[in-house]
């Protein structure tokens, strides 16, 4: 059967990322584009249905998004949300009003009352509160529609024409916040739509393999792994897809987490792909002697990278492909695909210009962090790998407070492995979403077995968050505390005192340096 595609149509509204995840979380495809893209190529994508995003503007301003009506005359279900909503109205003919002149603006929860005999609200309990959040509003209403939800102050609270397949909503179905909004999304894409719900991730292993297969045919390819989530399962797509063709490098920096360098060789290790690691923790070492300022250590180690990486290409020779583990949010972020090929050199921090490659491929460009997560679990990845946290590329540098020796790595690494040994004891290792130690300059005096110690001072980091833009300090259990304190002070040599970080980002970063 043909792939179900839904479009999501992007009027500039902040949710649309949102509503993209709520629809593939219904298990349909579907892509965000800009509603400036070209009547033929949406209607040469044959979309099951259409979504029109929020945005910030009045449909009356001379420079409001709008779209070439004939997307009306598709034959495709639209629904339309708040602004996409009052777009569709504008677009067929009926009225939008100005709140501030009527002062019919909601913002925030809104008790709504809804039509359960319309499909879209089908199954649903008739009462429940919605999120608004507009200006503008539904004056009247374009012929063949009738009102199908409504609160206090807005008549028009949703909308449909039920033979053309339109259906609007002045709230937000996208957000947690309306209580029903994700029934009413599958309510659309199943009822309206007659989506049945088949993108799952073993399904787009199969397709993306092939396709692959087919792009690259017996070329040569390149990536740069770095035990992350997202290289390690772009490795696998493509490890899948054309074996021995591919070339996967892993510079091994010397900064990583204790044991983590072999855990990576040893998941990649009997792939098919040629795996190169290269273990360059003396000479990142080497160049990082006494250097204590944090800028300083991020740059002599995205400088060395690129260099390692590069001697390594060379000994591979010519490569027509190089593969990018960049995932949709970022593809949505830098405009809708426009900044492809900045971002993909920023994944690695910068790749040489002179390997000589035909063509970037990204073979995760489409999927979400979770999906991502779930294709690394349907290709057989341990979860180990696919639960991994963020680590950043400099690794454990900059989290050595000051300068770095081969003995501060080796405690930290050991500190680091308890803290995380036991975070997973508890439980915990899913909910806390970013988690580490820190060892800082700071020594203090101990006593330890009736001998003065005078030894470092580790901080524990741990983050609830989901962006990684701001996050909030995790409020791990004391006793869970206490027993990693007390295993560190007592397994690892030279740290004799335990802080924990109760600082949220902003002000504080996630972390150190
Ligand atoms: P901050 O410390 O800025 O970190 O709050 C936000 C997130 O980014 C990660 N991070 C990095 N990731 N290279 C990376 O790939 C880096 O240089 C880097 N610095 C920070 C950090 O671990 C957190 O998840």
């Amino acid at each position: 059967m043909e792939k179900q595609t839904v479009l999501v149509l992007d009027f500039g509204g902040q949710y649309n990322q949102l509503i993209a995840r709520r629809v593939r979380e219904h298990n349909v495809y579907c892509e965000v584009k800009s509603y400036k893209t070209p009547i033929d190529e949406i209607r040469a994508i044959k979309p099951k249905g259409i979504i029109f995003t929020g945005g910030p503007k009045s449909v009356y301003l001379a420079d409001s998004p709008r779209m070439d009506k004939e997307i009306f005359s598709l034959g495709v279900p639209i629904l339309g949300i708040c602004y996409g909503a009052q777009f569709m109205v504008y677009g067929l003919g009926g009225e939008i009003g100005a709140a501030s002149d009527d002062a019919a603006a909601e913002f925030g929860r809104t008790d709504c009352e809804m039509k359960t005999d319309s499909p879209l609200f089908k199954g649903l309990k008739k009462k429940s509160v919605v999120w608004m959040s507009h200006n503008d509003y539904i004056k009247k209403l374009p012929a063949g529609f009738r009102s199908v939800a409504h609160s206090d102050k807005c008549p028009y609270g949703a909308i449909e024409n039920a033979d053309k397949k339109f259906y609007g909503t002045q709230f937000h179905p996208e957000v947690n916040h309306t209580e029903q909004g994700f029934d009413m999304l599958g309510n659309f894409l199943k009822n309206v739509c007659g989506c049945v719900g088949d993108w799952t991730m073993e399904n787009y292993a199969a397709t993306a393999t092939r396709e692959l297969k087919e792009k690259i045919g017996d070329g040569k390819a390149l990536l740069a792994l770095s035990g992350g989530v997202d290289s390690s399962v772009a490795c696998k797509l493509l490890a899948n897809a054309i074996g021995g063709q591919l070339t996967c490098i892993f510079v091994d920096h010397g900064l990583m987490r204790k044991n983590e360098g072999d855990e990576v060789e040893a998941a990649f290790a009997d792939s098919g792909v040629n795996f190169v690691r290269v273990n360059a923790g003396k000479r990142f070492l080497g160049k990082l002697a006494g250097v204590a300022d944090p800028e300083r250590k991020r740059k002599i180690i995205g400088e060395e990278f690129i260099r390692v990486f590069e001697e390594e290409a060379k000994k591979i020779g010519k490569v027509d492909y190089l593969v990018q583990g960049t995932i949709y949010p970022d593809v949505i972020e830098s405009g809708l695909g426009d900044a492809a090929v900045i971002k993909s050199h920023h994944n690695v921090g910068g790749l040489p210009g002179y390997v000589d490659f035909k063509e970037i491929i990204e073979p995760l460009r489409l999927l979400f962090k979770d999906e991502v997560r779930a294709l690394g679990t349907a290709l057989g990845l341990s979860d180990n790998l696919v639960w991994r946290q963020p680590f950043p590329g400099p690794g454990l540098a900059i989290r050595i407070i000051g300068d770095i020796t081969p003995e501060k790595v080796a405690i930290l690494q050991d500190a680091d492995a308890i803290f995380r040994e036991e975070i997973a004891a508890a439980k915990l290792d899913r909910s806390i979403n970013q988690y580490f130690a820190v060892l800082t300059d700071m020594r203090s005096v101990g006593v330890m077995g009736d001998e003065r110690t005078y030894d470092y001072t580790l901080a524990l980091r741990g983050v609830s968050t989901t962006d990684f833009m701001t996050a909030d300090f995790s409020r791990i259990p004391y006793d869970v505390l206490e027993k990693i304190s007390t295993r560190i002070v007592n397994e690892v040599k030279h740290i004799n005192r335990i802080v924990y970080d109760i600082t949220s980002k902003p002000p504080a970063t996630i972390e150190w340096e």
